[in-house]
């Protein structure tokens, strides 16, 4: 495929991170680029990312943005990033905040324009570097009406008139739902406001834009893909998601083993690796101490939860069961930011057991490396996981994890029991499956010391790459490009 690849992406790491949409954008396009399909990313330029880092250049000033109205303007950066082409669009009142989507006190209040105007200079922006795109990509809310602008252009304007749509779902619970008000903003065509289109029982939904206009829709594990053509998983959207059940389809992430690798993790105090697991020992003890716990639990097993504190993630499982896991005699570690009542329970807990359990409340880089390092067992009891990259992760660093059965947990952990087995699953989103699958692979650590080695090195040697991703993302470019 001569032309290029558009993604269109709210987050991209390493200059802006908010989750794992992040981690997704800034390793899916470079596999893009070594499998022979050129990418390129268009994300914001939040204030918060540093110019000299990656020596981002401004190279475009007030490209016009006809939004919502009177056309107002953006500036767009520019960077390489091994290779891999980033454009920057950047306008002060919207993108130079503290946070990306919210503040403590709840959403931006102006979030449906951002991303309007976000995905309303993409398109300026494409037009304006000549080259009509094979195909736009766009991932999650912020960038779903994008395949919805495309759908309409393509019928007027011969720029776009070969121009193919993807809209990936990451998460189908975050749907950029708006009041109607917003619609005549949007710019979109009278008929897109529909039951088929954006309109949402009354609202306008801009997800439900990508989903409904989009040539194919993708999530990112199969599971996952199965869940959301239901009423429990759908999120009010199943219905539409049903009906487009044709071209929706199921590409499990890959894991980024450059930035995920115990054998070569700057951030951890010493490194470890498949063949060589006795560092791990070592940052087991270094983060105790870290963090406080008594250095006498160093030889129980210490169990760990890294995530957002919030429903989906299961955090209320784990805070109502930490008092009988204090029993078991081991050490828990916590790291997550969300929402207020998880945080002050968590907070309540440790004054609870000082020296058991250790819970860190910010978003910190750094130590969520080496938290997966130190970690014996690692805690995912999410209620619903599109895809999940921390067990990924887990599972790279020797902490086989505890997860639900749900996404993409089932889709990346072979349960115990199992001569292949590398974790632990239990099915009911309830306290007590989640204790007693804990309770086993407590016991497991305690009793079978030996299977328990086999297991972190079964783990350990999982390897959820990019490039099984990207050739499923070549073949969904290549059927819509027949097609149009
Ligand atoms: P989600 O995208 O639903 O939050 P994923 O498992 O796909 O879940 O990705 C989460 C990513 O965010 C991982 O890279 C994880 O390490 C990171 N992360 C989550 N919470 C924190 C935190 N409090 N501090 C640092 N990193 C975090
Ligand atoms: C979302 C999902 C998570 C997934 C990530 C990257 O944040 O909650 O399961 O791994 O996107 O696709």
């Amino acid at each position: 495929m001569a032309q290029r690849v558009f993604f269109a992406t709210s987050e991209v790491y390493p200059f802006s991170k908010s989750g794992g949409l992040g981690d997704v954008m800034g390793a899916l396009p470079l596999a893009m680029h070594k499998n022979g399909i050129p990418t390129t990313v268009i994300s914001p330029f939040y204030g918060r990312i540093s110019t000299s880092n990656y020596q981002i250049r401004l190279t475009i000033t007030d490209l016009p943005v006809g939004y919502p109205w009177a056309p107002i303007t953006a500036d767009v950066y520019e960077a390489d990033y091994h290779g891999v082409s980033l454009y920057f669009i950047h306008r002060g009142e919207y993108f130079d905040r503290r946070f990306y989507y919210n503040d403590p006190k709840g959403d931006y209040f102006d979030n449906a324009e951002r991303f309007i105007f976000f995905c309303r200079a993409a398109i300026s922006l494409m037009e304006r570097l000549g080259q009509p795109p094979a195909i736009v990509h766009a991932h999650d809310w912020q960038t779903a009406l994008l395949p919805a602008y495309i759908h309409f252009l393509r019928r007027w304007n011969p720029f776009w008139e070969h121009t193919g749509t993807v809209c990936t779902i990451h998460n189908l619970a975050f749907q950029g739902r708006f009041s109607s008000r917003l619609f005549a903003d949007s710019g979109l065509p009278a008929e897109a406001w529909n039951m088929n289109g954006v309109e949402y029982f009354g609202d306008i939904n801009m997800l439900k834009g990508g989903i409904a206009y989009a040539d194919a829709v993708s999530t990112v594990s199969p599971s996952y893909a199965r869940e959301i053509l239901t009423e429990k998983f759908g999120c009010g959207l199943d219905g539409i998601l049903r009906s487009r059940e044709a071209d929706l389809h199921g590409v499990l992430n890959g894991a980024d083993y450059v930035v995920w690798n115990p054998d070569d993790d700057p951030y951890l105090p010493c490194r470890f690796s498949a063949d060589d697991m006795s560092g791990k020992r070592r940052c087991k003890k270094h983060l105790m101490a870290e963090l406080g716990l008594d250095p006498e639990l160093a030889d129980r097993p210490l169990l760990g939860f890294i995530g957002r504190l919030r429903g989906q993630k299961g955090i209320d499982l784990l805070n109502s069961i930490i008092p009988e896991l204090m029993r078991l005699n081991v050490g828990l570690v916590v790291l997550g930011e969300g929402n207020f009542v998880h945080e002050a329970r968590l907070m309540d807990l440790m004054e609870d057991y000082r020296g058991r359990l250790a819970a860190v409340i910010g978003y910190t880089e750094d130590l969520a490396h080496r938290m997966q390092a130190a970690s014996d067992i690692f805690l995912m009891p999410s209620r619903y996981e599109p895809c999940g990259l921390t067990q990924m992760y887990a599972l790279r660093y020797g902490a086989p994890p505890v997860a639900t059965a749900v996404g993409g947990l089932r889709d990346t952990i072979v349960p115990w029991p199992s001569d292949e087995s590398t974790g632990f699953i239990f099915t009911e989103s309830e306290p007590m499956a989640f204790l007693a699958a804990i309770r086993e692979a407590v016991a497991l650590w305690t009793e079978k010391p030996e299977y328990w080695q086999s297991m972190m090195r079964r783990a350990m040697n999982q390897a959820f790459t990019w490039e099984n991703a990207c050739k499923q993302y070549a073949e969904i470019y290549r059927r819509i490009r027949l097609r149009i």
